[in-house]
Formats: C-alpha cells, structure tokens, sequence
C-alpha cells in the first residue's frame, strides 16, 4: 500500500492504469489548488511549514515530517488496504460481499452522502483562513495548518470517489464542492455548522475539540459502510483526524492552565481583574463550550430520521464500532429511547431503533466529548480552583429535531421567554465576550514565545523542541 509520489497525483489505488479518470482528476486539480490560494490560509502560501505528509497508508510509520509551502502539499488519494473477503456488516444486505462497484439502486443516497461529507472538509478550510494572521505562537500556526492541508486532502478523497463511481453527475458534484463556500449567502456549505464564523483561537480549539470529533463519528460509521471504497477511504482520513481533535483538546487545555495560574497566583476569580490581566475567564469558556458543543450536536441531524433509517438497511451508513455490538445488525425489531417534548415537558420514549440511529450516533459522541471534558477539569483541580466545566445538557440550544426552537436551559429544563432571555448571558458567548477574546488575539511568531492567554505545550510535534521553527516567513 506505498504511495507513488512521481505522480503528478500521488496515489496508492493505481491510478494511472485508469487513463480516464486520471485525466478527470487532473483537470480537477488546477481548480483545487485555485481554491486553495483563494480560500485557504491567508498570507501563507509562501511560507515554509513543518508539516507531515503521509508515506503510506499502513497503521504504523505512515508519516513523513518537513517543511513545505502549502500549494506544494502532495495532497492525494489514499485509501487503507482492503480486508480479504470483507462482508457487508448489517441491514438487508447482511453476509453478502461488500460492493466494489456502486449498487444502482442506491446510488443516489451514497453519493449524497459522500457528498455531504466532502462539503465539510473545505468549508473548514474557509472557516479557519483567517486565524494564521493572529496565531499564539509558531507551533499553534503549524497545527493550523496541519490541519487544513489535512482537511484539502479529505476534500480529495471524497473528490475521488466521486470521480472514480459516479460518472458525469460526480464530476459535476466534484466541482460543486468548490463552488459552495463557508458562510456565502448566495452559495453557502450545506450543514449549519459549517457556515458559522471560526473567528478567534478559543473558537478553532472549541471547532477541533467538538465538530472535528462530530467528524470522527460521521467517519467510524462509514468506516462500516457496504460500499467498500467508502470504507477505505473514511479509514485512513480517521488515522489523520486524531491529530485535529488533539489540537483542539489541548488548545482548551493550554488557555485553561494559563487562566488557572493567574487566578492561583494572583488569588483573584473576579471577571474584570482576570481580564485586566490578559486572560479568558473559566465562565467565558464555558459559554464557549455550550456554544460549539450545541451546534455540533446539530450536526449529527433529527432524533427520529427516516433517512437514517434508510442509510442503515441499505448498508451505507453502520453504526460506530458496529461489529463490535452485540446483536443481529438488521435492528428490525429493536427499539431505542429518545427525549421528546410533550405538552412543555421533556419525556423518554420508546421509537424503533432504526430511524433513532442518528441521536444514537450523537449519544456516541456525548460519551467521547465527556471525557476530554474530564481531562480539562483535571487541570483546573490540580492547580486548586474551585470550578468545574461541564457539558449542557444535550438539548440545549438546538435548531434541528425535536427542540429545534424550544427554550431550554443547560441543565435540561424547558424554560419561558423572560427565563430565557434574563439567562443567555451567562449561556451563550455575548458580543463582549467574542470582543474580549478578540482583543487578545495578536500575532506571536518568535520561536518559543506564546500568546499571555495560554500556556505552552508540554511537548513539541515530532520530538522538536518547543522553540523550533515550525514555521520560516518568506
Ligand atoms: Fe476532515
Ligand atoms: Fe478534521
């Protein structure tokens, strides 16, 4: 499973004995890389950074660590290997071989589902391209852009099976994905999320920590899928993920230690003395948390879809870990709980299992984005402060499914109007808040030197040291 960097697209799925579609994905090229230089990092296409590029697909040792101007980025096409006999897990199709080629009858579904993921990878991209202009520090700038040449490279593997399986209409889609872009009132993303603002460095960790981690699950379940290119496809971009969802956790991580120390060694918690010392109150954090944990959850679709039912029996979409569970994967006659309102109360019910797949995806995803959670509350503990952050409960500040427009507080209450609008303050980030944080965000690019609101890492990328130049200016 080496890759072949001669190639004018670096590849391990033997492109060039597919004439046809090496030239489809040629002429795709140049519209990618103007993508690129339009919408990526901006002010940064010259610079040189300390990036990895993968070498192969196999679990171990698949990086290689460099410096690399971004347009020169081999982005390519990379699939894992494929599973000798593999087996469509679950739904109607159950035991029979995974398709190699796309099954007619749901050619429709799976290329909007291929679709819908290949929006995200971009729109990211879009989001995150002003943040390099206001970094606190080298190694944070590289990390950036770590993760946006890794979301390009996503990008190109949904682009390839869109070429490679769908024919004229996947060309078509293929350009439609860098058509669309974050935030465009005329031609926006197609998932809410992915059209909100990623204004500042609280913000991009709080996105890496949480929507990355929505992409995570999104990835593990079609990891599962029949269609066995998407399979080894969404496998490898997983092993790349892990990499963003770290960035996020320890960016909180590193802004909560540094507000610790300053609360602890100046023995103050009061708002205005923290901020007059350059640091982001644990409440304005909070409010940053409830925000982008909300919207991600939103991400994962309605708590009762059909759609979802549909991408399950067919054998498009599985479960996360779904052979790890215990029981017949055709879920015919299983039933799932839900929340739902009844009369301005929150209730439990009982609905078929196959169309509660979504928010069983979502409740997955609870259970992960917890423990990262933890893990920042252990470093609030260890330097002695009495507070702890937790997530809202999860129908707070929803917009799709059942709670889409019912006020509820954080800890799962349906509230009235005036409750609501007495409390968002101390719920949702304030324009003073995003002004605050965006106040702090200036430039630190002298090697070893971060940003007053957060702490250096405890370790480099790579074995580098936390000085190294990660990133050269040219
Ligand atoms: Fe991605
Ligand atoms: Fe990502």
């Amino acid at each position: 499973m080496s890759i072949d960097y001669s190639e004018k697209i670096p590849n391990n799925v033997n492109l060039s004995t597919d004439k046809t579609l090496q030239r489809a994905l040629e002429r795709w090229q140049p519209n990618y890389l103007k993508w690129w230089v339009k919408m990526g990092p901006e002010g940064a296409q010259n610079d040189d950074v300390y990036l990895r590029t993968a070498v192969s697909a196999d679990a171990s040792g698949w990086a290689n660590f460099g410096y690399v101007k971004m347009p020169e980025y081999r982005w390519g096409i990379f699939l894992a290997a494929p599973e000798e006999g593999r087996k469509i897990n679950f739904g109607e199709h159950k035991g029979e071989p995974a398709w190699q080629e796309v099954p007619g009858e749901h050619r429709a579904n799976l290329r909007r589902i291929v679709v819908t993921q290949g929006d995200t990878e971009p729109a990211s991209v879009e989001q995150q391209r002003y943040l390099g202009q206001t970094c606190p520090s080298l190694y944070d700038l590289r990390n950036l852009f770590q993760v946006n040449v890794e979301e390009g490279r996503h990008l190109w593997a949904m682009v390839y099976l869109l070429h490679r399986y769908f024919g004229r209409d996947g060309r078509e889609e293929a350009e439609a994905l860098l058509e669309r872009h974050s935030g465009d009132a005329n031609n926006p993303r197609i998932l809410g999320a992915f059209n909100e603002e990623t204004p500042d460095w609280l913000s991009f960790y709080m996105f890496t920590y949480f929507t990355d981690r929505d992409g995570k699950f999104q990835l593990c379940a079609l990891a599962e899928s029949g269609f066995d290119p998407l399979a080894r496809t969404t496998r490898f971009m997983l092993t790349e993920e892990a990499h963003h969802m770290f960035v996020g956790e320890s960016g909180v991580a590193r802004v909560i230690q540094r507000t610790c120390e300053v609360m602890r060694n100046h023995q103050i918690d009061d708002l205005a003395q923290l901020r007059a010392l350059g640091v982001i109150d644990l409440e304005t954090i909070q409010r940053y948390l409830n925000f982008h944990y909300s919207v991600t959850l939103d991400l994962f679709g309605a708590d009762q879809s059909s759609n979802a039912a549909t991408f399950y029996s067919t054998g498009l979409k599985g479960r996360f870990e779904e052979t790890k569970i215990q029981d017949d994967h055709v879920l015919k006659n299983d039933t799932y709980k839900i929340l739902d309102v009844v009369d301005g109360m929150l209730v439990e019910k009982e609905v078929p299992a196959l169309v509660s797949l979504n928010e069983r995806l979502r409740h997955e995803f609870i259970a992960d984005s917890l423990r990262g959670v933890g893990r920042w509350n252990k470093v609030i503990e260890r330097i002695g402060i009495p507070f702890r952050l937790h997530l809202p409960h999860k129908v707070f500040h929803r917009r799709i499914g059942a709670f889409a427009g019912v006020r509820i507080s954080p800890d799962g209450r349906i509230i009235s109007a005036a409750e609501w609008e007495a409390n968002v303050r101390n719920w949702l980030p304030t324009d003073e808040d995003r002004a605050f944080v965006a106040s702090l965000m200036g430039r630190v690019v002298e090697p070893g030197k971060f940003a007053n609101w957060i702490a250096p890492p405890a370790v480099g990328i790579k074995g580098q040291p936390i000085d190294f130049a990660y990133v050269r200016f040219n």
